[in-house]
Formats: C-alpha cells, structure tokens, sequence
C-alpha cells in the first residue's frame, strides 16, 4: 500500500496524519475478541449509527467470531467541524430490540450528546443487554455520564477524518485518520 500523505486538504481545512490504519485494525481485532468472549452464546444484534460508523462497524462484525446481526440507525448533530447541539434522526431501526443483545456501534462520541439522547429510548425497548462501542471518544469533550463498554481509542479533543469520519461529507474514505491542523 502506499504511504499516506503526511496532510490533506478538504474542502478550506488541511489535516494532518493522526493514526495509521495498521494502528486501527489491530485494535478492532482486540474489541471484536472482547465482544466475542463477552457473548459467547448469544447472537449479538450491532446497532451501527450512520453514517460515521459504516466502516468501523464492517470491520468491527468481521473482528467478532460469532454470528451476529446489523442494523442501522441514521443520525446527525454535526454540522461542519461543530455540534449544532440539535440531534436528527433520518433513519430508524427495523430490527425489534427487545431481548436482544444489543451493541450501538459510534465512530466517535464527542459531546455524548447523540448517546445520552439515544440510549433511554434503546432502552425502552427492552433489550436483554444493550452495551456501546466506540471506536474514539474525547475524554476533553464528553458532558454525559455514559457507559462505554468496548473503546478503541481516548483521543485529544481535535476534529478528525478518515475511516468512515468527514468533515462536511469528504474524508471517509481514507483508510487513515487525520486530525486538524492548527496551522489552517
Ligand atoms: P456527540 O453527540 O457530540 O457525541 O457527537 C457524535 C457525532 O458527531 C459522532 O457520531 C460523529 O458523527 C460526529 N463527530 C464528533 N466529533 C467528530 C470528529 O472529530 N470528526 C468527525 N465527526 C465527528
Ligand atoms: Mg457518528
């Protein structure tokens, strides 16, 4: 593969290397063998919210050596590098929760916002066991209580792409992450 380029440009900001990809996968493998182990006997049913966490999540089942299940929830609070504070959810779970072991899967939990908002009304639902991972959280940003059961990696509180995250719809596709650089 080829060396990631040191920074990029999307749309007016430039970011900068942050974590290799190697870095990711090895990590991922590590929650998928705690969730399998966690859950040996069960189906697991993975809650992935959209659209950061398509790719964590794809990687995340592959990590987990049981059969499992996948939905989707859609939502959004951010708009451009900042949380609009106000939560939308554009696509809803099909699957019903109740009994199920459930595992909300995040790219990223900044504010806490999106989680504090969504698990009571997972919750509701009765689930058997309903648990999070997330592949980052910003321990400088976090204002909720939430219990994260599987965590990738604590990173400092800057704005990051790659792997599934974007700013304003661009950098998903890169197998790297980025963080911004103060320099733009
Ligand atoms: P929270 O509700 O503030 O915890 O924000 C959660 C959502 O905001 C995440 O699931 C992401 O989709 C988005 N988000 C938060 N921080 C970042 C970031 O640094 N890069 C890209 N998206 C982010
Ligand atoms: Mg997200």
């Amino acid at each position: 593969m080829p060396a990631p380029s040191p920074t990029i440009q999307l749309h007016d900001l430039r970011f900068r290397s942050f974590m290799a990809a190697e870095t990711i996968r090895a990590r991922v493998r590590h929650l998928g063998r705690s969730i399998a182990e966690r859950h040996s006997g069960h189906t697991p049913l993975f809650l992935a919210i959209l659209n950061g966490a398509f790719i964590f999540t794809a990687d995340l089942i592959r990590a987990c050596a049981l059969p499992s299940e996948v939905d989707f929830m859609r939502l959004s609070s951010y708009d451009g590098t900042a949380s609009s504070g106000q939560i939308i959810r554009h696509l809803d779970v099909v699957q019903n929760l109740e009994g199920r072991h459930v595992i909300i899967v995040e790219d990223i939990i900044d504010s806490g916002q999106t989680m504090a908002h969504l698990l009571p009304q997972l919750q509701a639902q009765q689930p058997a066991s309903l648990e999070v991972a997330t592949l980052l959280l910003k321990p400088g940003a976090v204002q909720h209580e939430l219990p994260i059961h599987y965590l990738g990696f604590e990173i400092p509180n800057a704005f990051v792409v790659g792997y599934g995250l974007d700013y304003r719809g661009l950098g998903r596709h890169l197998p790297d992450l980025y963080q911004l650089d103060d320099q733009t």
